[in-house]
Order: structure tokens, then C-alpha cells, then sequence
């Protein structure tokens, strides 16, 4: 009887343990793949569910040619009113507690595809988190503008993995992130 008892008790309080994990979606943005590898490391020790952000019209090679100033990206960063179109759009975006957003910075600023996407999906209500990868930028500067753009959203400051980063550094990245994601 009294074993039954405690064994109930500890299933309720499992079951409330459980309830509190909050649900976490991880979107990216990842023209050459960089941002994409770390999302993907973060899904599989956070278990988010993870969407990618592509353009309705795929950035190819030739877009993020840094060697191009004619190239799509520069255009893109050059009018920042630009809004390139987001191809579809996460399931069930409502059930998520909590959206990470992650792009590599161009010209020390979130892409503008980002933009859509924030415009495009209803994230009142939830926490962000916002990630980045780049040559040598930090995060900051992207993260403020977001900030100062959109001020009515729940924008939390995650971090950056800089270019060629040791496993140690990487490893930094993925904890802090990780750790940004409040208890429900
Ligand atoms: C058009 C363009 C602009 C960039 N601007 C910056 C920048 O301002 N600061 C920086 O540190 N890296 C910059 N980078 C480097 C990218 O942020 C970096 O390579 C990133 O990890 C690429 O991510 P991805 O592989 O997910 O596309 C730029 C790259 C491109 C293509």
C-alpha cells in the first residue's frame, strides 16, 4: 500500500517535472551550411525541432560570392527595406515556447531574409533567442538592430561561433545557447 503510494507521488512529480520543459523550435538561415551544422548540433542536444529558412528563390554560390559586389547578398544588404521572400513556414508555430533564430552576419547585420521571417510568423508571446555564425563579428550589433526593429518581441541575445573555432569554443557556443532556453 505504502509502496503504491510513493510510486504514484513520484509519477505525478515526473509528470509535473516533465510539463515544465519548455517546447523549443531552432530556425536557421545557412546559404554555405556553417549555421546550419551548428543548429543541427543544438537539436540534437536540446531535441528541438529544427526548420530551415530558405528563400522562395535559393541563394546559390554565386549570391554569397564576397568577392562579387554585384552579388545578391550585397544587394540585399544595401537596401535593408528589401524583404526576399521565405519559402513555406514552420508547423505548428503556435505550440513553441521558444524560437531560436540563427543567420550568418552579413555586413554586421541579421540578412534581410531574416527580416521576412520575423515578419512573416507570429512569435508575440514567445522567448528568441537569437544566433549567429561569422568570419570574426560578434553577435551584438546584428542583435541590437533586431532589438531596436522589432521591440514588441521577446528578443534574447544568444551568441556567435566565429570562423575556424576550436572544439572547445564551439562547445562554448552550444552550451550557452542551450542554457538561454528558460524553464516554462
Ligand atoms: C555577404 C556576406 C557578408 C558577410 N559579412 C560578415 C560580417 O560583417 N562579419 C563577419 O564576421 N562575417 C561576415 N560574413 C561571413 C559569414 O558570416 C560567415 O562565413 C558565416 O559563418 C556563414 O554562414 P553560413 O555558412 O551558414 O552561410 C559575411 C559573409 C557574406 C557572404
Amino acid at each position: 500500500m505504502k509502496k503504491s503510494l510513493i510510486l504514484t507521488l513520484a509519477v505525478m512529480i515526473m509528470t509535473a517535472c516533465a510539463a515544465k520543459e519548455p517546447k523549443v523550435l531552432i530556425t536557421y538561415f545557412s546559404p554555405t551550411g556553417t549555421t546550419k551544422s551548428l543548429a543541427q548540433e543544438l537539436g540534437t542536444v536540446t531535441g528541438a525541432d529544427l526548420f530551415e529558412i530558405e528563400g522562395a528563390q535559393p541563394y546559390t554560390t554565386d549570391d554569397v560570392n564576397l568577392g562579387n559586389r554585384e552579388a545578391r547578398a550585397f544587394k540585399e544588404m544595401a537596401d535593408k527595406s528589401l524583404r526576399p521572400e521565405v519559402k513555406g513556414k514552420p508547423d505548428k508555430l503556435k505550440s513553441y515556447d521558444v524560437v531560436f533564430i540563427g543567420f550568418p552576419i552579413w555586413g554586421d547585420a541579421a540578412p534581410n531574409i531574416i527580416n521576412s521571417f520575423i515578419e512573416g510568423n507570429d512569435l508575440k508571446g514567445k522567448t528568441v533567442i537569437i544566433f549567429s555564425t561569422s568570419g570574426s563579428s560578434n553577435l551584438t550589433n546584428s542583435f541590437n538592430k533586431l532589438k531596436e526593429q522589432y521591440p514588441d518581441l521577446n528578443l534574447v541575445e544568444g551568441t556567435t561561433l566565429k570562423r575556424n573555432p576550436t572544439p572547445e569554443a564551439r562547445q562554448n557556443v552550444i552550451n550557452t545557447l542551450k542554457e538561454a532556453i528558460p524553464a516554462k
